[in-house]
């Protein structure tokens, strides 16, 4: 294991782009936690290697449960999907963070093309990582800039990922991504999640949140609400961060927090 000095540093990261140290933290956290049936070797790999900035807080241990499921989630619902494809599909993992989901599914997802995308600041973190191959690679893609499609020119019908990133937007933003979505796919399939709308302006709940100099703007009741923002969208599932706790929380927080937060959505 590398020293603290040699540790790879991550202090370039601010606002938004620095939220991805809270979920690789909580990752490695499960992952190192016999308690949760959650393992993740890379992650656990590229933690021990950078310089962690993130104090311990209140409430991480739910917070961290949070994280793996909606992992979990995403990992079904993408699985699902590519199964039913007849050929191997396109994947842009937008936001992608230092998101392993690539290397963990890859037996699984067969001979897709896979983009894990971000801020460029957060892919040359990156890049200390991760290498790209035939079937992976990486690009640096802001997904408010109207250009970004740019860069798929030759894609059709592929599986969007977008986790972790709507809470940061404001509501203009959402539907301008959502244009330009639409600009250039005519059919897509799109993983997000998403906070409910009462969560809003409420980051302060998770005490770690405090570290971070972001709010959450923007939420959503369910993934049907997605219609507004294009009237083609159909919400083929969706599930909940807390449908797979198995504890007394769950009936104590049902009711306030009994909401669907990832939804697969379809043009
Ligand atoms: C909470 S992190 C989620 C990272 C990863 N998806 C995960 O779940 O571990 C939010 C991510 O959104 C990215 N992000 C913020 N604004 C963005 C934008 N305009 N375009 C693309 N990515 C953005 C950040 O750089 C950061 O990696």
């Amino acid at each position: 294991m590398m020293n603290q000095k040699s540790k790879v540093k991550v202090g370039h990261l601010k606002f938004v782009p620095k939220t991805l140290l809270i979920t690789l933290k909580a990752k490695y956290l499960a992952s190192r936690d016999s308690s949760i049936s959650y393992k993740d070797p890379y992650i656990e790999q590229i933690y021990e290697q950078i310089e962690d900035p993130i104090q311990d807080a209140p409430l991480f241990f739910l917070f961290k449960r949070g994280i793996v499921s909606r992992t979990k989630g995403f990992d079904y619902l993408l699985k699902k999907e590519v199964k039913k494809r007849d050929t191997p599909p396109t994947i842009i993992n937008l936001a992608c963070g230092l998101d392993t989901r690539f290397q963990r599914l890859s037996e699984k997802l067969g001979s897709c093309q896979w983009y894990d995308c971000d801020l460029p600041e957060v892919i040359e973190t990156r890049k200390l990582f991760f290498k790209e191959s035939k079937q992976q690679s990486m690009k640096e893609i802001d997904v408010l800039n109207p250009d970004w499609t740019e860069s798929f020119s030759e894609v059709e019908n592929p599986i969007i990922l977008m986790e972790g990133l709507s809470m940061y937007l404001e509501e203009d933003q959402v539907q301008s991504f959502f244009d330009i979505l639409s600009k250039k796919f005519s059919h897509y399939c799109l993983i997000l999640d998403f906070i409910s709308p009462f969560f809003v302006q409420k980051e302060w709940i998770l005490p770690v949140m405090e570290q971070f100099d972001v709010s959450f703007t923007w939420g959503a009741k369910g993934g049907n609400s997605f219609k507004k923002f294009d009237q083609d969208l159909r919400c083929e599932e969706e599930l909940g961060f807390i449908d797979s706790f198995k504890n007394p929380f769950t009936k104590i927080l049902g009711p306030i927090f009994n909401q669907k937060n990832m939804a697969l959505l379809k043009k």
